[in-house]
């Protein structure tokens, strides 16, 4: 199993650039079942999870090939398949994006049920909601959600929860719109950039929807969609990560590729914090104060603060000059970090969906075991500045979605190393 081990203290100098977004390239690449011609993306990121993705969509008769520098090319080949069964979709939930799409276009989709995963229940009974409105049938067998349609109705449909917005909801429902019959308007629809990246993705496919970036979209469906060639966004969880790296450790960073547009709530709290954060032309340089400020920060669907981005900011917030407060309103129990930032050194009491973080001086290294992708990205960070050495065990979840992440750290001068243990973890 591979690990990284972590040498504290080094300030980050340099610039770095950003990938592709993850979450937007992976409904993007399920959306090419839609497509009658060859898809062409740029920007998508070499990441477990896009590969992942590839072997589901190979297995449902889309052929894919990549270039270097992010390039992959889509084509449907073969439509007899439309069962995503529980080997994949358990290794990654956003695999449930080939749902709508398997069924509007090919009539059925057969989507093993994720289950939980580190983070918590997601659920996806939202998704199922809004594509039953759109005239669907829908059963559980075997684990598995078949969904069946001749053809789809456009409709008004409400698909906000508990939890607010849905982002692959909103991305499924819209998906399926697209090729049903007249007008669907989705209210409470996700505004995350990544689900504005895949209604212009289908605009430039020949879908007609409107809204999107807004709690109200509207998709006026169509009798087919084309391929085409797109670029995926930039990755705001990824600029986020490397920011909160570049203030961790007291350096100076600047991101090449970086939307920072969308990362308003990030930079407003960073600032807060006493991290500098500025445009320079096409670029974003990061600096910070030495004394970093105590803050409050509550994660929010978007243009809130993403819960992508609240362990990273926890790590941060280990060391600033007093108690902050973090609370969690996407995934009350995303908080998997705590106990392995205390095992650091850090001070940290969760109460509820609340952390209060009670500033220390110093973490110290130690080993530590990471959980899910956002959670060992925080660990990371808090080994950047820990006192002596750091390891971080089960890299593999990082590897899902940051590419390239220690030898885009190395780059900027972190004393970081990918080893290999012969021993399980
Ligand atoms: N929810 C429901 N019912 C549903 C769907 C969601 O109650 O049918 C709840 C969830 O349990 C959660 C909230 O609604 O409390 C929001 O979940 P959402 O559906 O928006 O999450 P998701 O689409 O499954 C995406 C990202 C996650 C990111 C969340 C929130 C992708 C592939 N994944 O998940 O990214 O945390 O939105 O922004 O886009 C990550 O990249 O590390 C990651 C976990």
């Amino acid at each position: 199993m591979e690990y990284f081990q972590i040498s504290g203290g080094k300030r980050l100098r340099g610039t770095v650039e950003l990938s592709g977004a993850k979450n937007a390239a992976l409904p993007i690449m399920a959306a090419s079942i839609l497509c009658e011609g060859e898809v062409t993306l740029h920007g998508v990121p070499d990441l477990t999870d896009v590969r992942t993705m590839e072997k589901l969509l190979n297995r449902l008769g889309v052929s894919t090939s990549r270039e270097s520098g992010g390039t992959m090319r889509l084509k449907v080949e073969d439509e007899m398949n439309c069962h995503a069964d529980y080997e994949l979709v358990a290794q990654m939930r956003a695999g449930v994006c080939v749902m709508g799409p398997l069924l509007t276009k090919r009539g059925k989709s057969q989507v093993s049920l994720p289950g939980g995963c580190a983070i918590g229940d997601r659920p996806i009974n939202l998704h199922l909601q809004g594509l039953q409105a759109l005239g669907a049938d829908a059963d559980l067998v075997s684990g598995d959600v078949l969904l069946k349609a001749k053809r789809l109705t456009g409709t008004e449909l409400f698909l906000g929860g508990p939890f607010g917005s849905t982002v692959t909801g909103t991305a499924n429902v819209m998906m399926a719109a697209s090729l049903a019959e007249g007008r669907t308007i989705i209210e409470s629809a996700a505004c995350e950039p990544e689900v504005a990246d895949l209604a212009n993705f289908l605009n430039a496919c020949g879908a007609n929807i409107t809204g999107h970036g807004t709690p109200r979209l509207t998709v006026e469906g169509v009798k087919k969609l084309e391929g085409c060639e797109y670029t995926i966004i930039p990755d705001r969880i990824e600029a986020g990560t490397f920011i909160i790296a570049g203030a961790i450790t007291n350096g100076e960073v600047r991101l090449r590729n970086c939307r920072l547009e969308h990362l308003l709530a990030v930079v407003d709290r960073l600032r807060q914090v006493g991290v500098n954060v500025e445009r320079e032309g096409h670029e974003v340089m990061v600096s910070s104060a030495r004394r970093l400020e105590p803050i409050a920060v509550t994660s929010q669907p978007y243009p809130g603060f993403p819960t992508d981005l609240q362990a990273q900011m926890m790590a941060l917030l280990c060391l600033a000059d007093g108690n902050s407060i973090i609370t969690e309103k996407i995934y009350p129990d995303r908080f998997m970090h705590v106990g392995e930032l205390n095992r650091l050194g850090a001070r940290l009491r969760k109460e509820g969906p609340t952390v209060i973080v009670e500033g220390v001086k110093r973490l110290i290294g130690a080993q530590v075991m990471a959980s899910d992708l956002r959670a060992s990205a925080a660990l990371v960070l808090a080994g950047l500045v820990a006192k002596g050495e750091t390891r971080v065990n089960r890299v593999y979840h990082i590897d899902r979605g940051y590419e390239k992440f220690e030898r885009k750290l190395l780059a900027l001068g972190a004393d970081i190393e990918r080893c290999t243990a012969d021993e399980p973890d």
